[in-house]
C-alpha cells in the first residue's frame, strides 16, 4: 500500500458541481415580461462538494475532484474555477448529452429565494470514478449524498474500496429533498469514519428529535458524528466522549456553504492528528468566516487565518 506521505492528494472529493448565479438587489421578479434592473450578479463555485474541496485548497490541504459537468459555458468555468484553485481537476468528466447544473439565488435584503437546475449532478455514476485514484489520496469526502442519484446505491461499495486502500472517509449528506431520509444510507454509514450532517438532517436521519438522542444513536454506528448548529456553533460525539464548541462571532453576510466550510475545517485538523476539541473549533472558525461575503467561497480562510481566530476566542 502506498505510504500517506507519498500520496498525491490529501483529500479527494467526489459529489456535486454547480455554478451559483447570486442576484442582489430590493427587487421582486414578475411575470408578463416586466424587465427590472438589480444591483448587483455574481457567478460563483456552487454545489456542496465543490465548496469543500474549495475550502480545503484554501486551509492548504492537495485536493483532486471527482464529478461530472455538461460540456457547456458553466462546465467548463467550473473546472477553470476548481483548478485556479489548485485543484486537481482530471477526474471530472464532461458530458455532451447533459447540462450543468445551476442554482440561481434571488438575495434582497437578509432573504433569498433559490430556483436550482440539477442537470449533471445526479448523473455521476460509478464507472464514472476511476478507482485508480484512491491509492493516491490519504482522505475521501463525499458531499450531497442524496442529490446524487445515479452514484447513491454505489456509494458503500466505493467507501469499501477506500477503506481497502487505507484512505479515510468522511461525509455530508447535506439535506433529502425527498425527505425520505434513506436511501441505503446506512450502508454507506457504516463505512464512514466522519460523519458531518446538520442538526435537522441528523435528527432526521435518526428518526428522532432531540440532537443529543440522535447524536448517540449514531454515534454506535460510526466512529466520529459531528453535528452543525448553525449560530449556535457544533458538537461532536466520538463513543462515549462528547465536545461542543460555540460559535466564533462574525458579521454574517451570506451563510450558503457554512456547512461545507466547516467540514474542510474539520477535515484538515482531522488528517493533522489534531486534537478533537480543536479540530471542533477550527471548523466552527471556518463556517463562521466564510459567512463574511456573498457565496460559498468568497470568504474561506487560510489557515493562518483561521487559527488567528482560535487564538483570540
Ligand atoms: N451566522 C453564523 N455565525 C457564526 N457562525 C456560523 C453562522 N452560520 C454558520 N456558522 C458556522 O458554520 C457552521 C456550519 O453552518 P450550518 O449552517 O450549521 O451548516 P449547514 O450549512 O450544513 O446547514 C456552524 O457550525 C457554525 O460554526
Ligand atoms: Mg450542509
Amino acid at each position: 500500500m502506498t505510504s500517506h506521505e507519498s500520496r498525491q492528494w490529501d483529500v479527494l472529493v467526489v459529489g456535486d458541481l454547480n455554478a451559483d448565479l447570486i442576484l442582489a438587489g430590493e427587487v421582486t421578479p414578475q411575470f408578463g415580461q416586466v424587465e427590472k434592473l438589480i444591483d448587483d450578479a455574481t457567478l460563483t463555485i456552487g454545489g456542496s462538494a465543490g465548496i469543500f474541496a474549495c475550502g480545503a485548497a484554501r486551509l492548504g490541504l492537495r485536493v483532486g475532484f471527482v464529478g461530472k459537468v455538461g460540456a457547456d459555458g458553466f462546465g467548463r468555468w467550473m473546472i477553470e474555477a476548481l483548478s485556479e484553485r489548485g485543484i486537481d481537476t482530471s477526474g471530472i468528466v464532461m458530458d455532451p448529452a447533459i447540462k450543468t447544473g445551476l442554482t440561481v439565488i434571488l438575495s434582497r435584503g437578509n432573504d433569498r429565494a433559490l430556483l436550482t437546475y440539477s442537470g449533471s449532478i445526479a448523473a455521476l455514476r460509478f464507472d464514472d470514478i476511476d478507482l485508480r485514484l484512491l491509492p493516491q489520496t490519504r482522505h475521501l469526502h463525499l458531499g450531497s449524498y442524496f442529490l446524487l442519484d445515479a452514484l447513491r446505491p454505489d456509494v458503500p461499495a466505493l467507501f469499501e474500496a477506500a477503506h481497502a486502500q487505507g484512505v479515510t472517509v468522511s461525509l455530508d449528506t447535506n439535506y433529502d429533498p425527498l425527505e425520505q431520509w434513506n436511501g441505503g444510507l446506512s450502508a454507506a454509514l457504516d463505512h464512514v469514519d466522519v460523519f458531518l450532517p446538520n442538526e435537522t438532517e441528523l435528527c432526521a436521519i435518526a428518526g428522532l428529535t432531540d440532537v443529543e438522542s440522535a447524536l448517540a444513536a449514531l454515534s454506535t454506528q460510526t466512529p466520529l458524528v459531528v453535528v452543525k448548529r448553525g449560530a449556535a456553533g457544533a458538537m461532536a460525539r466520538q463513543g462515549d466522549r462528547i465536545i461542543c464548541a460555540g460559535s466564533v462571532p462574525v458579521n454574517a453576510i451570506d451563510s450558503t456553504g457554512a456547512g461545507d466550510s466547516f467540514d474542510a475545517g474539520f477535515v484538515s485538523g482531522y488528517l493533522a492528528g489534531w486534537p478533537l476539541e480543536r479540530t471542533l473549533r477550527l471548523a466552527c472558525a471556518c463556517g463562521a468566516l466564510s459567512t463574511r461575503a456573498a457565496g460559498g467561497t468568497g470568504a474561506q480562510p487560510t489557515l493562518a487565518e483561521a487559527e488567528a481566530v482560535l487564538s483570540d476566542w
